[in-house]
């Protein structure tokens, strides 16, 4: 009897033991227990990783939302990451034809964003502002037409800093716009003072922050907005310490893990 009461105390133990070792999935949408998303998030600098780590679930469940939308909202075109000369957007279609304010009727964007651009220039005009949309999709020999330009106006290496080069710009994704004048007095207008506040809520997040060249490659641009969709502009406030270079880098390399945990 003593035997067995024993016995039946080990095995109990070992039991327990096992599954409390066995790590728990942290979401019901994707494979993935805390270490093995350790794995996928260990490059990223220590303050975000900590972020992510005290909050998986809510991480995973954006990043899902993310993974649900068309790849090319999240395409990374930056200084190192050049697209090609013919990526273009599925589709694309002109504000001007949605309504929205813009300084030429013949400019296109994607048409991924043109629901969230007319709801944040109605509701910029609901409060009396005028919310301009100036530039958006720009093809690759476009944007090389605007770069040769500058560099011939500035130098290359002032150039540098406010356009890219041809095949390296955000606009050539056609989910990037530029409002307003397009200079640094837009800011303080009251519409450059309310994109600051609102943009975000539409799924606009501003590309080239204030003091974050040395990480962007560009200057403070405040008229420069993309559109990541809303849970985007969610996960990059909440965890990317609202960088949206951390972001689609972040989403450049470790997406395809994501999608490999990812349960059907
Ligand atoms: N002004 C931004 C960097 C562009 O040319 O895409
Ligand atoms: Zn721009």
């Amino acid at each position: 009897m003593k035997n067995y009461f024993i016995t039946s105390v080990l095995l109990c133990s070992v039991f327990t033991a096992g599954c409390f070792s066995q790590e728990k999935q942290i979401h019901p949408s994707f494979d993935l227990t805390p270490s093995s998303l350790q794995l996928i998030i260990e490059d990223l600098n220590p303050e975000i990783q900590k972020r992510i780590i005290q909050n998986p679930y809510r991480f995973l469940q954006l990043a899902l939302s993310m993974l649900e939308q068309p790849e090319e909202l999240f395409l990374l075109a930056d200084k190192k990451h050049a697209i090609t000369r013919d990526q273009t957007p599925q589709e694309v279609v002109s504000p001007y034809d949605y309504g929205i304010s813009v300084t030429r009727k013949d400019r296109t964007v994607s048409a991924l964003m043109i629901d969230q651009l007319k709801n944040l220039c109605e509701s910029a005009a609901s409060e009396g502002l005028n919310i301009v949309f100036a530039s958006g999709y720009r093809p690759f020999d476009y944007q090389e037409m605007i770069y040769n330009r500058y560099v011939d106006q500035m130098g290359q290496e002032d150039a540098d800093r406010i356009s890219a080069r041809p095949g390296t710009s955000q606009h050539q994704l056609g989910t990037a716009v530029d409002f307003g004048t397009i200079d640094d007095s837009y800011a303080l207008t009251e519409e450059g003072k309310w994109l600051t506040e609102n943009a975000g809520n539409f799924g606009f997040s501003l590309s080239y922050p204030e003091g974050y060249e040395h990480i962007t490659g560009y200057k403070w641009e405040n008229w420069h907005y993309r559109y990541i969709t809303i849970e985007g502009v969610e996960i990059q406030k909440e965890f990317f310490s609202d960088i949206q270079q951390y972001l689609i880098e972040f989403w450049d390399k470790h997406s395809n893990d994501l999608k490999e945990f990812r349960r059907e």
